[in-house]
């Protein structure tokens, strides 16, 4: 299938499970290549990172994490849309699918004896309300770098706020990307290094 070809064909099965699912899957189309550059540019050039992806969807940053790693390290996903998992493992059989919870990844890693170099999420709000931003910063290796993106129109609604202050608690350092304006909506990365409780 041609690029255009599989992004028509990631739409239509995206926002068929938005209608299904409005709050977990919480947009209505894949996020943009650009988008995907951004939330990626964390991962090393060289060595074996472990690169942990949470909420792939139908693969709009696995893509990319796929081309960076080019067969180095590991990369795990976690999904919890059991329908959008098996698309995942069927399109990318290098990655490792988990069909669960983002707030489960310490046990997932502690079972595999892993740390997550990069944990590079897509996760929604309603992914945020329980204890997760510690649960990721558990997971990583003390110089370890989160990234998960929030869309312009919606960084000053109280549970954007809240995230924020939650990275901000979690990591030693929180940086705001520039806004990716070919992102539909346009959208910007919060880069947070090095987890406290490492
Ligand atoms: C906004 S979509 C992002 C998909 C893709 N990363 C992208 O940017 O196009 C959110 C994804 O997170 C998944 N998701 C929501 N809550 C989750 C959770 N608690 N654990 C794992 N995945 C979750 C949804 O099923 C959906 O695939």
């Amino acid at each position: 299938m041609s690029g255009t070809g599989a992004r028509t064909a990631d739409s239509k099965i995206f926002f068929r499970e938005f209608l299904r699912s409005p709050l977990v899957t919480a947009s209505a189309i894949p996020s943009s290549r650009q988008l995907a550059e951004q939330m990626i540019a964390p991962i090393p050039e060289h060595g074996d990172p472990v690169v942990v992806e949470l909420g792939p969807g139908t693969g709009a940053f696995t893509r990319a994490i796929q081309r960076r790693l080019a067969g180095r390290g590991r990369h795990i996903a976690i999904e919890l849309n059991p329908r959008l998992a098996g698309v995942l493992a069927e399109r990318f059989p290098e990655v490792e699918v988990l069909i669960g919870d983002a707030c489960t990844i310490p046990e997932l890693l502690a079972e595999r004896g892993l740390s997550a170099d990069v944990v590079i999420s897509g996760l929604p709000w309603a992914a945020y309300q329980g204890p997760l931003i510690p649960a990721i910063a558990e997971a990583m290796a003390p110089t370890g770098t989160f990234t998960q993106f929030t869309y312009v129109w919606t960084r000053w609604a109280a549970p954007s706020r809240r995230q924020l202050a939650g990275l901000r608690g979690a990591f030693e350092e929180v940086v705001l990307s520039r806004t990716i304006w070919q992102n539909v909506p346009p959208a910007l990365v919060y880069v947070s290094r090095r987890p406290r409780t490492a």
